[in-house]
Parts: C-alpha cells; structure tokens; sequence
C-alpha cells in the first residue's frame, strides 16, 4: 500500500497489512453484514425453520435462536462481527428479538446501498438514519400498550410468543404457567425481577411435559452418606459456609508418637474436635444441612446418627438460592447459629431423576428462588427448549419492569413505515430519502414472515398496510389464515422493549458499518479481503 509522491511511492503500512478503501471497502463491508442476515433470515417467525450446526468437535446444537446460530458459527469478518455484537446486545439486555435485530440492521444497510448508488453520501444517510430511528422509538412508545404486572393471562400471552415456533409449542401452556408463576415468585416488590434466582436444571429424559416448577430449588447433588434419610417433611435447614472436617493444621508440626496409645489418643483427638463441631449442628435442631464446603467421613456418621439429612460441597450460587426460597440465613461458624438462621421447607427429598440423584428442596412458603426442572427426549430438544426458557423468562420480566407491550406478527413494524414516511415528507431534503430508506427497511419483518410461512410477500404487505391505513394498527400477519389479523386479539403479544433495543442497535450498526471507508488490516489479523469473500457466508441463507 503506497501514496504517490512526486512520483515516488510512500510506503507507510507495514509489509503485509492489506488496505481497502472507499466503495471498495464498504461493497465488502455490506456484503459480509448482510450476508449475517441472510444466514437468519429463514429462522424468524412462528413458521421458522431450525438450523444444525455442527462445532469442530462434531458436537451438534439445533436451534432456532438466533443468536446462538451467530455465535455457533465461526465468523471472521469485522463487519459480520458487527452484526453478532447485536443478536448478542439484544440477547442480554431483553432476551429475545435477536434474529429481528439482525435482519432489520442487514435491511437498513441494503437500502442504505441503494442510496449510495444514488450518490447519496453517506453522512446523510447515516444521519437520516439517526433521526429515523429516534422518531421510530416516540412512535413506538405512543403506540404500545400499558398492562398491568399482575395480569399473569397477559404475561402468558407475552411468554407464548417468545416460545412460538420453537419446538416447545406441544407442552406451551404447562410451560407458560411455569414461566410466568417462576417470574412472579422472584419479583420484588419494587417490580424488578433477578433471573438468577430462577433455577434452570436440565435433565435428558421424560417428555417436555415432565418439565416442571419447583417451588423452592432444586440441585444436582446427593445425599452425603446412604445412611442419612432419604426424605425430611417440615425440614428445617441449615445453610452453613464452613468445612465440617478437622483442620490440618497449616504450618508443618511435628508430633512425637511412641506407643500405640499415643497415636490413638491423638486420633481420637481429631474425631473429638469434628464431634463437636456437629453437636453444635445437631443443637441448633436442623434436620437438613446444606454445606458449601466438605463434610468428613466422620462428620458425616454423626449426621446420619442424628438423622440429618446433610449435602456437602453445594455451590455458593445454589446455596444463596437455597437461603431465598426457605429464608435462611447462610451461616459461616458453627459456633454462632441462632435458631433465627434456620430456613424452612415443607419437604427436602433426595430424589433419581433418569438415573441421577437430585435434592429437591420444595413446598417453601413464598420463596423468594425456584428452580425450573427442563425435560426432553434427547439432549438437543432440552438444550433448545433451555434457550426457549431463557427467551420467555426474560421478555416476561421485561414487560413486569417495563409494563408496556405491542402486538407482534410484523404490526408494529408496519405501523412504524407508514408514519416514518410521514415523518420523512416533513423533513424534506437528502434527509427524507434516508428516512423513507429506513421507513421501508421496516417492512423486511413482516415480509420475512410472510416469506417464511410460504405465503406471498407482496400481497401480505399490501394487505397490512391497508388494514394500518384503515386504522387497524394492532393487525399483523396471521400466519395460517394468510391474511392480516388483529395480533392483539390472537395473544401474539411482545414487550415494546423487545422492538426498541432491535431498532435502535440495529440502527446504530447499520450507521457504524456505513461511515466506513477505509479498511487497514495489519498482517497478523485475516482482513476483510483475505478473511472472508463478500457474500461468502451467503450459502446459510
Ligand atoms: N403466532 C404468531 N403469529 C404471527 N407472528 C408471530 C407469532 N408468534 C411470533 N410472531 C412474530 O415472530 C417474530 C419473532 O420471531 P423469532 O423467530 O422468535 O425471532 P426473534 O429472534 O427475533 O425473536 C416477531 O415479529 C413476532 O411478533
Ligand atoms: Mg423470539
């Protein structure tokens, strides 16, 4: 790579680097990012189809969600990345609407492309782009719906449209009930909802309808020894953070042993201390203890003694969770438990869930942590409806912290294109092409959606802009009739969050790829050029 100076070429890159540069650098750019949205594009909407994806282990994963497609598949290309950083924003802050996103960001940059040939700068394009998306969130605000956080029918509906077209749709009832109830017992008072303190445990085997909520939590453990009871009604429970064994002793002592007694007077010594330790566990009047940290053998026969029923080396995350759903207090010393500590549970059991032990800790009064237990035939469908959970948790706590939802099935977005060129007809200038740019883009989820169904795209969009124009702003795509319907009353409900974190990152994408002129990779990293051909992911699609 070289300037010309007089003649004499100037070399400022190091030998290696690559460089491209204006149209060349953005045809690329564009290309790989689109390319991203092709890949997805067949997986949007009720009618979606799965992709198998298969990692350099030959491990295989197939799903429907789409940013666990992008992040499964291996991509180079900066730009591409760009696109996955997306999916991947829209998946940890609502948690669904990732292959929305994606597709509406590959949109926005296609009709952005049309603009260039047009000899549009793009500058203003990317600040049309700006001003579009930032009306598109005022529009969506008036437009969506306030609901209460208690209508737990509404927050079914909301959890049924996350679900829809994942492989969960035969047992969606029983596991919405699961969701929105799981939801609802972690909700604070304040109206936030920490997902952590749901408990997803999966376990291959049985069907979807054996998934099953646990009022309390359920872990992956089993008893300490087989002599400790297997079952404790009314259980009150100890949550300790202390090793129940004898502690060596840190710094090397030496100890003099010169007859038999001596050595066993020093033993019983040990065993002394550990007896101790568990009198005062046995005091407290626990018949159940979880222990983050170990239990020896001889604890461990005190314990079984006394009929405790004791579980060692239980992780630090389970254990909170334990505290939660019996009201616990999690204990660091023996010698400081108050019988305020204990928490309670109507029955902790130890129980063989395809062939493995579980403790299920149920029956908690108003816990405050539960745990969802995810059944399926096979490893993959668990695996997928795990995702689905996710999805559906997430977008049902949303609408609890955010209260307002818009219907779904490509309503909003057609909504959001018709008052965009609206809008646009008011700013005038190159500004109004980007707009109506970004207007039409929206378009591309209810066409998708209509594609994926096998349905004719172009009549569906007439159709639903005349349903919008006659004022039917709730109609979307019935995807079985063929024709549009109003979304509000079919239950295909969404939180508004959902739309406007996918339109403002994918704006903001779009907006980012599109400044783009120059492209300098250094030798070390695959640039664009060697990376990855444009188009070359193109064969997902
Ligand atoms: N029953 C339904 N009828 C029509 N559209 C639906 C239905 N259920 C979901 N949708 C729409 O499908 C889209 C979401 O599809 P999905 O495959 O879950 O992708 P994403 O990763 O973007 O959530 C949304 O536009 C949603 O409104
Ligand atoms: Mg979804």
């Amino acid at each position: 790579m070289s300037q010309q100076l007089g003649g004499q070429p100037i070399i400022i890159l190091r030998e290696g680097a690559t460089r491209s540069r204006g149209e060349e650098a953005q045809t690329n750019n564009f290309a790989a990012a689109r390319a991203v949205a092709a890949a997805v594009q067949s997986t949007l909407g009720p009618k979606g189809m799965d992709k198998m994806l298969i990692d350099g282990m030959g491990d295989i994963t197939i799903t429907n969600d789409g940013v666990t497609i992008l992040k499964e598949m291996d991509i180079e290309h900066p730009a591409a990345k760009m696109m996955v950083e997306i999916a991947k924003t829209q998946d940890a802050e609502v948690g669904d609407g990732t292959t929305t996103a994606v597709i509406i960001a590959g949109e926005l940059l296609k009709n952005a492309e049309g603009l260039l040939a047009q000899k549009v700068h793009p500058t203003s394009i990317a600040e049309g782009y700006r001003m579009a998306a930032a009306k598109a969130l005022v529009l969506l605000d008036a437009y969506a719906i306030t609901v209460k956080p208690t209508d737990t029918a509404m927050l079914k509906k909301i959890a049924e449209t996350a679900l829809t077209g994942k492989n969960s749709d035969v047992a969606k009832d029983h596991l919405c009930d699961i969701i929105v109830k799981a939801v609802t017992f972690v909700t604070d008072t304040d109206g936030t909802a920490d997902l952590s303190h749901i408990n997803v445990e999966k376990k291959v085997g049985g069907s979807l309808d054996d998934s099953a909520l646990i009022e309390g939590m359920v872990i992956d453990k089993e008893r300490a020894h087989p002599s400790m009871p297997k079952s404790v009604k009314n259980a009150n429970i100890l949550l300790l953070n202390a090793a129940l064994e004898f502690k060596k002793t840190e710094v090397n002592a030496k100890i003099n042993i010169s007859t038999p007694g001596q050595a066993q007077a020093f033993l019983d010594g040990e065993e002394q201390m550990v007896h101790t330790m568990v009198d005062k566990v046995i005091r407290s009047k626990a018949n159940v203890l979880f222990c983050q940290k170990g239990i020896d053998d001889v604890a461990q026969h005190y314990l079984a003694k006394a009929g405790i029923l004791a579980v060692r080396r239980v992780k630090k995350s389970d254990i909170e969770n334990i505290a939660r759903a019996t009201g616990g207090n999690i204990v660091n010393n023996v010698d400081t438990i108050t019988a305020k500590d204990l928490g309670t549970a109507g029955l902790v059991e130890e129980k063989t869930v395809s062939n493995d032990e579980m403790i299920y800790v149920s029956k908690c009064k108003n816990p405050k942590a539960v745990s969802i237990i995810v059944r399926g035939g096979t490893e993959h469908v668990v695996d997928e409806l795990e995702r689905a959970i996710h999805d559906a948790l997430m977008v049902v706590s949303v609408v609890v912290a955010g209260k307002k939802i818009v219907p779904g099935g490509g309503a909003p977005e057609i909504e959001l294109s018709l008052r965009l060129r609206e809008y646009a007809a008011t700013v005038g200038g190159r500004g109004q092409l980007a707009i109506e740019a970004f207007a039409s883009a929206m378009e591309i989820i209810p066409r998708v959606l209509a594609e994926n169904a096998g349905l004719d795209p172009i009549d569906m969009l007439v159709d639903l802009r005349a349903a919008h124009e006659a004022g039917k702003k709730s109609f979307g795509l019935d995807v079985d009739a063929g024709k549009p319907a109003d979304m509000l009353k079919a239950g295909v409900v969404e939180p508004l969050r959902v739309k406007t974190q996918a339109i403002s990152s994918a704006a903001e994408a779009a907006v980012m790829i599109l400044r783009i002129d120059d492209v300098i990779a250094s030798s070390k990293a695959s640039g664009p050029a060697g990376g990855m051909p444009p188009g070359g992911m193109g064969g997902m699609g």
